[in-house]
């Protein structure tokens, strides 16, 4: 984002765990116009042309005041829900959207952990960086604490429920494979994994989970990437990215 939108000392907490908590995300969203985690729309929108069409049904978890939401719908992808835990983020997103022309798409405030929708609803889930806070507190990322692995699994649970027979979710994350299959894999879960990056020098990932498809092998398509030393990782990433940094640390 443009950092003359919102300083970043305004809205950043002192740690990361406050991320989990949704009054945090209340008073930032009372004072911040748009952030944009990891990275904008722009560069990853050659990925999400490629599997989303104009006439799915898409829920975004956890949409913050990001613009990803109005991008797709520029892209003529109208069949939109956006979902949030903060109220204000709801209040400011419906605002925002209808002076912007985006009639279409429904705003609403609702827990990603229990999804006020029926079982096969959408074709497709997005999310950005809002899996990525339920990491916040995970102590050790090989071995995540239980009540972690308790959310992050209610949140699939729920995201793998509203997805029509042959849905699709993607996760447009800082978690890397070796820390996300685990829980993607999950034998409750029918879902095949694939992953794609972008980004520059820092690699984003962009998963793609396709409901129905899992293969009785589990391959995975993963594209080969070399990861870039840690030092690295701290000069590029943006603003607050970097706390979400912390299973780089571990690694
Ligand atoms: C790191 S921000 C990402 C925002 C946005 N997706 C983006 O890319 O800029 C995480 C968002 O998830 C929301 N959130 C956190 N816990 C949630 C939950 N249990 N259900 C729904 N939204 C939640 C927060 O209010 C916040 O808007």
């Amino acid at each position: 984002m443009d950092p003359s939108e919102t300083p970043k000392c305004d809205v950043a907490p002192a740690t990361a765990s406050a991320y989990l908590d949704p009054h945090y995300w209340d008073r930032r969203f009372a004072q911040e116009e748009h952030y944009e985690w990891f990275k904008d729309y722009s560069y990853f929108r050659h990925l999400i042309l490629q599997y989303i069409t104009p006439n799915s049904a898409v829920l975004e978890v956890g949409c913050g005041n990001s613009q990803l939401c109005e991008e797709l719908y520029r892209d003529g992808i109208t069949e939109l829900t956006c979902i949030d835990l903060s109220s204000i983020a709801v209040e400011k997103m419906k605002q925002r959207l209808l002076s912007k022309g985006c009639k279409e798409i429904k705003v609403l405030e609702a827990d990603m952990l229990d999804l006020p929708f029926e079982d096969e609803f959408f074709d497709v889930v997005i999310e950005k960086g809002t899996m990525d806070v339920l990491f916040v507190d995970s102590g050790d990322p090989w071995n995540p604490e239980p009540v972690t692995v308790s959310k992050v699994m209610a949140m699939l649970e729920n995201v793998h429920r509203v997805l029509k027979p042959h849905g699709m979710f993607i996760s447009i994350t800082f978690g890397q494979p070796h820390f996300r299959r685990p829980f993607f894999n999950a034998p409750t879960f029918t879902w095949s994994v694939e992953w794609r990056t972008f980004g520059d020098g820092f690699h984003y990932f962009f998963y793609i989970l396709k409901k129905g498809e899992r293969s009785s092998d589990n391959t995975e398509y993963t594209e080969k990437i070399d990861m870039p030393s840690i030092t690295l990782f701290h000069e590029e990433l943006d603003n607050e990215d970097y706390i979400f940094r912390t299973n780089l640390d571990d690694m």
